[in-house]
């Protein structure tokens, strides 16, 4: 397994790229289940996930092929409908498979995800809904077996507004017979661009971005080509390394316009960030200050930024408090944190980080995605050497970070084995 050694305290320096967006690549790759011909993905990062999303598609009898950030997708046959559970226990994105397929042939076979490492993070909403559209849901040998002859629309009402869900119900409902509407939908950017994409391809759909989707379902959804978005969260990612160290970064090729609630949060903190088209510099204060954050569903601070934050205030003037309203146990990173010498306090989901004026270096090991790239940057301005292990999770969600990292100064190596 290879870890990252990393030599802190460094001062980041230099300009970075950002690449498409993991979150919304792969639904956009589920999508191309039920086109029934070749789909080409441009801005795709080659990530962990996506190569896990490839060998899914390949495992359903259609094959892919990643060539500098071209992903080509031949969906012209489907051979066919299950999704094992080798592929959903490492990706739990592989249940998008589930929509799309029953949509457009009636049948599917779907491992159930289980947990993980920050809790139980079920799928019932995704089953509700697709029930709703007229599909038989049998769990079997922990797969979830899912039958229809044709789907048909209904209004369904999600009780949160889940992104997996609202993904899953889109992709199914875009074929189903009669108009479906989707009552407080997730309104991140990803389900926007799903919805453009579809849309570009036959689909029938208003009010994506808001809380309520409507969808008229079509015979046929063609095949497409799409540039995926870039990615908020690695865009937020560098933000925060900026910030954490007091360095000075221009990220070039991302999207501010989908980070207004992290800019805030960053300015609140001391750094500077200077916003033009699609290009953010952040500079990082001497001295960050204490701000309170609440994750929330998009447009509010997302969750998937929150391990990265608590890094960033693990060293601010005094103490801030952080609220996990998304997923109430993500807080995997606090003891790796602790690792580093940063003094937090958890109740529920409730966080309280002190500042502290210095982090020392330590063997410390990824648990996330997210939680992972919190330890890198974390790691960056800890005095000493820092040893991260396990560093497969980041790789499911950052490309060449480390690369990315060492061109703005950083001190970081992957060892092998
Ligand atoms: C997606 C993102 C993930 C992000 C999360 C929240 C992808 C591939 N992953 O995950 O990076 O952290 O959104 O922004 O896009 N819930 C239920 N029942 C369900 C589904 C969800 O109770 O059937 C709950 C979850 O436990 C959680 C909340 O709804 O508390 C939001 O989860 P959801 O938006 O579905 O997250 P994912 O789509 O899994």
């Amino acid at each position: 397994m290879d870890s990252f050694t990393i030599k802190g305290p460094c001062r980041l320096n230099g300009s970075v790229s950002v690449g498409g967006a993991k979150n919304a690549m792969l639904p956009l790759m589920a999508a191309t289940i039920f086109t029934g011909g070749k789909c080409t993905l441009t801005n795709v990062p080659d990530l962990r996930d996506t190569r896990t999303m490839m060998q899914l598609l390949e495992v359903l009898g259609i094959p892919s092929s990643l060539e500098d950030g071209t992903l080509n997708v031949d969906a012209s046959k489907v051979t066919s409908f299950e999704a094992p559970y080798e592929l959903v226990r490492t990706m739990r994105a592989s249940i998008y498979a589930l929509g799309p397929l029953v949509a457009r042939f009636g049948r599917a076979r779907v491992s159930m995800p289980g947990g993980c490492a920050w809790g139980p993070r079920p799928i019932d909403l995704h089953l509700q809904g697709l029930k709703a559209l007229g599909a038989e849901i049998r769990i079997d040998h922990g797969y979830i077996d899912a039958l229809a002859d044709r789907l048909k629309g209904a209004e369904i009402i999600l009780s949160i507004p889940s992104v997996g869900a609202t993904v899953n119900l889109l992709l199914a409902a875009v074929l189903a017979e009669g108009m479906t509407v989707i009552e407080n939908a997730a309104r991140e950017p990803e389900i926007t661009v799903l919805a453009e994409a579809l849309k570009a391809a036959g689909a029938i759909i208003e009010g994506e971005g808001t809380s309520r989707i409507e969808i008229e379902g079509v015979d046929e959804i063609k095949p497409f080509e799409y540039r995926v978005i870039p990615d908020r969260i690695e865009a937020g990612t560098f933000a925060a390394a900026a910030a954490i160290t007091g360095g000075r970064v221009e990220i070039n090729d991302c999207e501010p316009a989908h980070m207004s609630a992290v800019i805030d949060k960053l300015r609140a903190c001391g750094a500077e960030v200077d916003v033009s088209g699609a290009t953010m510099i952040v500079t990082g204060p001497d001295r960050i200050e204490a701000v309170d954050l609440d994750t929330g569903y998009y447009p509010a601070f997302p969750t998937d930024m929150q391990a990265q934050m608590m890094a960033v205030l693990c060293l601010a003037d005094g103490a801030s408090s952080i609220v996990e309203h998304v997923y109430s146990d993500r807080f995997t990173h606090v003891p790796e944190l602790k690792r580093f010498g940063a003094r937090i306090t958890l109740e529920g989901n409730v966080a309280v980080v002190s500042g502290v004026e210095s982090l020392q270096g330590a063997p410390v090991m990824a648990t996330d995605i997210r939680a992972s790239s919190a330890l890198i940057l974390a790691a960056l301005v800890a005095e000493g050497e820092t040893r991260i292990l396990r560093i497969y999770h980041i790789d499911r969600g950052y490309e060449k970070i480390e690369s990315k990292l060492k061109a703005m100064g950083a001190s970081i190596e992957r060892i092998s084995g």
